[in-house]
């Protein structure tokens, strides 16, 4: 038994900001953004769009992908195709409502996936790695279920206060999907597929260094409240730099090791895009050639648990990902979490 991805899609908003556009409202530039973060654009949800709006979006292509992969058209194999899935899993810090429902509940009824479960997951940027391997658990032996759809989305430009330079130009909105079935291909062995293992972590003592304050049963609005900002995320990005550099270099180890492999094995590392420097010194110290990591921030900045989906259905899709290949996904992110995935394609 093994649990491959079928399909994937993404949902991106067409709005895109570049470096310059913001260097016109705030004290910064495009050369000081790009030299520290590698990001030129970012892409923002306009005000009727959601976390799961852009979630939608990202489902139906990558339930659209399924439906043609398996010979079908038309929007009847669709809604059988959403039909098929078992259980919706959707990673984001950025909800349609704080708590209750959850963003998945919104998906499964827009979709009309009637018969799948559905909840949220609150990993931070960690989220589709995460996704994955909690389907994949859901999907496990003796379940009952065979289909289920991960989803990474997330509306950061929403909770980001605009005028505090070091942060909102990290940021971006966007949403990846991807159908993942349990297959009677071998997990293991000659002609193994899937996902093969997942490692996933998370460090609380470093609450404090990506929060939201304020909202929370911890710290909820008042009534008659006056608030100078809306809800925002705070950062101290030095220290989640040092985080992340340090766990993605474990990471990347311990999936090789604990995979008797060598980094030659791998054909592809899809990591979290949130800052290209921290994947060039986790690369630096592993000797691990710049190509081998796939970087697409450029475009669409840090769009949070969709970052690593959103980079998959883009390689996907270019025909740059060929059955067989082993992909490795790394990521980082609010919690403090981290993880990461091996895939043979
Ligand atoms: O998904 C996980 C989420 N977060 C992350 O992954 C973030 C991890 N951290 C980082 O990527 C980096 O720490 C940042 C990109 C956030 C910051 O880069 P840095 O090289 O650590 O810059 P810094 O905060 O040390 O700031 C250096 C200087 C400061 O000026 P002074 O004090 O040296 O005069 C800042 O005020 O750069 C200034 N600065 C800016 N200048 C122009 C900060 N932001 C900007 C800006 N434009 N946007």
């Amino acid at each position: 038994m093994a649990i491959e991805i079928i399909g994937t899609g993404r949902g991106i908003p067409p709005t895109r900001l570049t470096n310059d556009d913001l260097a016109m409202k705030l004290d910064t530039s495009d050369e000081w953004i790009r030299s520290h973060t590698g990001i030129c654009a970012r892409h923002i949800a306009d005000e009727a769009t959601a976390c799961s709006d852009l979630a939608l979006e990202a489902a139906r292509q990558a339930l659209a992908m399924v439906v043609q992969q398996e010979g079908g058209s038309g929007n009847e194999a669709l809604v059988e195709a959403a039909l098929s899935l078992d259980v919706i899993v959707l990673g984001t810090a950025t909800p349609d409502y704080l708590g209750c429902p959850s963003t998945a509940c919104v998906v499964q009824d827009k979709l009309g996936a009637r018969n799948a479960a559905a909840l949220d997951i609150t990993a931070g940027c960690s989220g589709f790695i995460y996704g994955l391997e909690i389907a994949a658990g859901l999907l496990g032996i003796g379940s009952g279920r065979k289909r289920a759809l991960v989803i990474g989305s997330d509306i950061l430009s929403r909770f980001v206060d605009w005028t505090d330079r070091g942060m909102c130009i990290l940021f971006g909105d966007g949403a990846g999907a991807a159908i993942v079935e349990k297959t009677e291909n071998p997990s293991t062995g000659p002609g193994k597929r899937g996902l093969l293992r997942t490692i996933l972590g998370a460090d609380g003592s470093g609450t404090e260094h990506l929060i939201m304050r304020r909202g929370g049963s911890r710290n909820p609005y008042k009534t008659g409240e006056l608030v100078d900002i809306p809800p925002h995320i705070e950062m101290n990005g030095q220290a989640v730099y040092n985080f992340a550099v340090k766990r993605v270099t474990e990471t990347i180890e311990k999936l090789l090791s604990q995979e008797h492999i060598t980094i030659d094995d791998v054909s592809r590392i899809v990591p979290h895009q949130a800052n290209a420097r921290i994947v060039q010194a986790a690369g630096k110290r592993l000797g691990i050639p710049e190509e081998k990591f796939f970087l697409n921030i450029q475009e669409y900045a840090n769009t949070s648990a969709a970052s690593i989906p959103i980079a998959l259905d883009e390689l996907n899709r270019t025909g740059s990902l060929h059955k067989g290949d082993l992909v490795m996904t790394i990521g980082f992110g609010g919690g403090l979490t981290y993880g990461g995935n091996l895939i043979i394609w």
